[in-house]
């Protein structure tokens, strides 16, 4: 991790209790452990790139708002090269064994331009306050070579469940959320050329074990818990 971040985030304060604070008893019955919310946004990504013919293990990816690093530490062996950044010094403190640097700015992330071929951004972007949105997008775009692929993935605002459990979760105390439309709209104001939405989590753990087809099938309506919006860079 480079240079010491000068005051404290947000999230420097929940990063010591992070798993306490994101518990909720209807998560915990939608699936047995976080494990299967990372799961399935590996899957979403993995789906994109199978639908078009490109093997991930080719892309080196960046993860912004890296957080904790679970993303990052369940997906990195499919891809050619791995890292991250956040803001928070406290919650990169997990990411051991990951590369991952400290993000000391809003305006700037710690990397050069078109380093990677794909950058996600994991529920991030509703703890960015709105006149900062489009100048994260814009950095992301700067970082990816041309043509490459940018994926934001949100809390759907549509679903009144995952309302519910935002309203709830302390970490999410100043969160706003986005709509799938917003983040298209960003990411096209921001130099990016909409490729795909898909919403997912939609069925609980046990019973998308036996419909995930149907999930699937359901991808453009939105309905599910949580959605991914893929853009390219477009020049
Ligand atoms: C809810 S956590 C999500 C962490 C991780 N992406 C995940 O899905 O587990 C939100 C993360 O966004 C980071 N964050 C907040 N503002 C940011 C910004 N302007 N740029 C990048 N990351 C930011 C926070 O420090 C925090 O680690």
């Amino acid at each position: 991790m480079s240079e010491a971040h000068e005051k404290p985030t947000e999230f420097d304060l929940y990063a010591g209790e992070y798993d306490n604070l994101i518990r909720d008893p209807i998560r915990e019955r939608f699936a047995a452990s976080n494990r299967f919310f990372v799961e399935r946004k590996l899957q979403v990504i993995q789906g994109f790139y199978e639908s078009r013919k490109a093997d991930t293990r080719a892309l080196s990816w960046l993860d912004i708002g890296c957080g904790q690093g679970e993303l990052l530490k369940m997906g990195r062996s499919r891809f050619a090269s791995a890292a991250g950044c956040d803001p928070s010094a406290g919650m990169l403190q997990s990411c051991s064994g990951l590369e991952v640097r400290l993000q000391s700015s809003v305006e700037l992330l710690p990397f050069n331009e078109g380093s990677f071929d794909f950058i996600t951004a994991v529920c991030v972007y509703h703890h960015v306050p709105d006149e900062h949105r489009e100048t994260l997008c814009r950095e992301a775009f700067r970082l990816l070579r041309p043509r490459g692929v940018f994926c934001l993935i949100e809390h759907n605002p549509l679903n009144p469940v995952t309302r519910l459990i935002v309203s709830r979760t302390p970490v999410d105390a100043n969160a706003h959320l986005l709509t799938a439309r917003l983040s298209r709209r960003l990411m096209a104001g921001a130099g990016g050329r909409i490729l795909k939405t898909q919403y997912f989590l939609l069925f609980p753990e046990q019973i998308y074990r036996r419909l995930a087809r149907v999930e699937d099938w359901m991808g453009a309506v939105p309905a599910a818990g949580q959605y991914a919006v893929f853009a390219e860079r477009a020049d």
